[in-house]
């Protein structure tokens, strides 16, 4: 049994094939139209979504399946303290996969090792957003040809920002990709994403808080927005919300062909008329979310088929109950009897839910 939690869940040859599998559906929709005809998608949300959820929900049907689920915590029993094993459990007796979305890093990892069917990270807490990426990379590689050899600038929130953590995740194994980590010091990239992969993988990367000055050099622009409900001061974020505004303006700065990228929603971070130039693809993006997640289920499903076995992970490095994680929003605050679980990352110990030290 296949989960993809995290994007290196998924190796590169197997991103390819996802990749080539969504452009075989673009051109040939109805060769795939009956595909998972009979099975169902659930999707578990307990945080917020519009496209993440409906292009599930769209993928599973033009898949010719369909989806049940939820889009909010207070329309499931996990209002009446439920814990995410036992809701993983439930489901894996009424659908074939689950999408999971949750403002707990870990929650999808947590369901994974407990239920019956696959699991696909929708988003948890600032952590990962696997498929996000997936999107991301359909949208690149059919807007500029390939992935490798690009400067990809990342700007706004690197911090909680989910979908930044997992693109660069997956960015490090493609050949010769620079990194410009663009945004205020408060909200820089974590220590753990730089170090398991920008150092890990001899990425070149710079940081800096200039916008203008990067734009020029950029091949991809990632915009991103300040995450509001991840701040524990508010006042914080008011100071930070408006730090970076892509105006049309600045965008003459950049390259003729470089491409403008933001996962949506946004907020204020691009300005409305940059939605008419050639190098904005945030919508394009959408919709390919939607063909990536179509061959991700694909794949899942196939898998799934063949290998009936419980989900496990690799616990080579893994050691049991030995220390405590401190971070507020990581699944072990909640889960009941969750065994912690910690991991040797070149010396330092990191939990296995939510990637933080400890
Ligand atoms: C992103 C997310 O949920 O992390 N949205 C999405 O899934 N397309 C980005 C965001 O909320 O800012």
């Amino acid at each position: 049994m296949r989960s993809v939690i995290d994007i290196v869940d998924l190796s590169v040859e197997e991103i390819n094939g996802l990749l080539s599998t969504a452009k075989d559906i673009i051109k040939h929709p109805k060769k795939y139209s009956k595909k998972c005809k009979g099975k169902k998608i659930a999707t578990l949300f307990f945080e917020p979504s519009t496209r993440t959820r409906l292009s599930f929900e769209a993928a599973m049907i033009e898949l010719g399946g369909s989806a049940i689920g939820f889009s909010s915590p207070s329309s499931s029993s996990a209002s009446k303290g439920e814990s995410i094993s036992d809701t993983a459990k439930v489901v894996s007796k009424y659908a074939d996969i689950i999408a999971m979305r949750h403002y707990h890093e870990g929650a999808p990892l947590v369901a994974s090792l407990n239920g019956d069917i696959p699991v696909i990270n929708a988003g948890d807490g600032g952590h990962c957003h696997p498929t996000q990426t997936l999107a991301d990379l359909l949208t690149i590689s059919r807007e500029k040809g390939s992935i490798d050899n690009l400067t990809v600038g990342f700007c706004g929130d690197l911090k909680y920002g989910r979908t930044v953590h997992s693109l660069i995740g997956a960015l490090a194994r493609y050949k010769n990709v620079k990194i410009v980590l663009i945004s205020p010091k408060e909200l820089a990239i974590p220590s753990y994403v730089k170090e398991d992969v920008l150092d890990k993988y001899n990425m070149e990367y710079i940081e800096t808080a200039n916008l203008e000055e990067a734009l020029p050099t950029l091949d991809v622009l990632y915009m991103t927005r300040i995450q509001a409900e991840r701040f524990t001061d508010k006042a914080e974020y008011e100071r930070l919300k408006d730090s970076y505004v892509l105006t049309r303006e600045k965008l003459n700065k950049a390259k003729e062909d470089t491409i403008v990228l933001h996962p949506l929603p946004r907020v204020n971070e691009i300005s409305v008329d940059v939605d008419d130039d050639k190098r904005a693809c945030y919508f394009e993006q959408v919709e390919n979310g939607k063909f990536m997640r179509m061959a991700l289920i694909l794949m899942l499903l196939d898998i799934a088929k063949k290998d009936k076995s419980k989900y496990k992970i690799d616990d080579s490095k893994i050691v049991y109950n030995k220390f405590k994680c401190k971070n507020p929003v990581c699944i072990c605050q909640t889960e009941q009897e969750l065994k912690g679980m910690a991991k040797d990352c070149d010396g330092v110990w990191r939990c296995v839910y939510c990637d933080k030290n400890l």
